[in-house]
């Protein structure tokens, strides 16, 4: 069975739908979910699941990026999780943390990479015109939202959009999407997943 950590920032809706996926003869489990903010409103859904939480606040580290990351990486050894799923984790991770983990870690990210890393992805695909958008997962990298695509998922961009309308549109793939991923990456499958929303 693989342990699964989960790092988020805010509500975690990512987080709940991959932590209850993880039942039956799914192939992993969740040990361990970490929030860079007490107040991330996903550590009382993981909570209220059973599953172990940990809060490191990036802010007293201001400045001091190896510190904060030094802080992440105890936590997740006392975890011991095989894989690391970020889901809507809002702070860049550098080499130095992303080589300990690369190629057991994950990143779910609103767009269809390689198109529009970064933030803003929604407003930024309305500008653009796009008639498709949609959300990716892939392997992190420590080039920021650039590894290898594992899973992506489209929607259709409609007449009068906002960015807030198409964001909702995305996250209901993204909950479709990186689940489904997961699966297949715990099982050792890493063939591109592509799912149409
Ligand atoms: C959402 O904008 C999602 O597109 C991105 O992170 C944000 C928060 O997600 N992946 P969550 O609800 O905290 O999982």
């Amino acid at each position: 069975m693989k342990r699964v950590a989960i790092f988020i920032s805010g509500g975690g809706s990512n987080m709940v739908s991959l932590v209850d996926s993880m039942t039956g003869d799914h192939p992993a489990r969740p040990v361990l979910v970490l929030a860079n903010s007490a107040d991330a409103g996903g550590l009382q859904k993981a909570a209220a699941r059973g599953i172990a939480t940990a809060v490191v606040d990036h802010r007293p580290f201001k400045g001091d990026r190896e510190a904060f990351q030094a802080a992440l990486l105890a936590e997740l050894d006392a975890a011991a999780p095989d894989i690391l799923c970020l889901a809507g984790f809002m702070r860049v991770l550098t080499a130095s943390f992303v080589s300990r983990w690369q190629g057991r870690m994950l990143n779910i990210h609103p767009s269809l990479l390689p198109k529009y890393r970064g933030l803003h992805t929604h407003a930024r695909a309305l500008e653009a015109g796009d008639d498709l958008h949609g959300c990716t997962v892939h392997e992190v990298t420590p080039e920021l939202d650039d590894g290898p695509i594992l899973g992506q998922a489209t929607v259709p961009v409609l007449p009068g959009d906002t960015p807030d309308a198409l964001a909702a549109r995305v996250l209901v793939q993204e909950h479709r999407l990186y689940p489904e991923v997961l699966r297949r990456f715990a099982s050792g499958n890493r063939e591109t997943l592509r799912l149409q929303g």
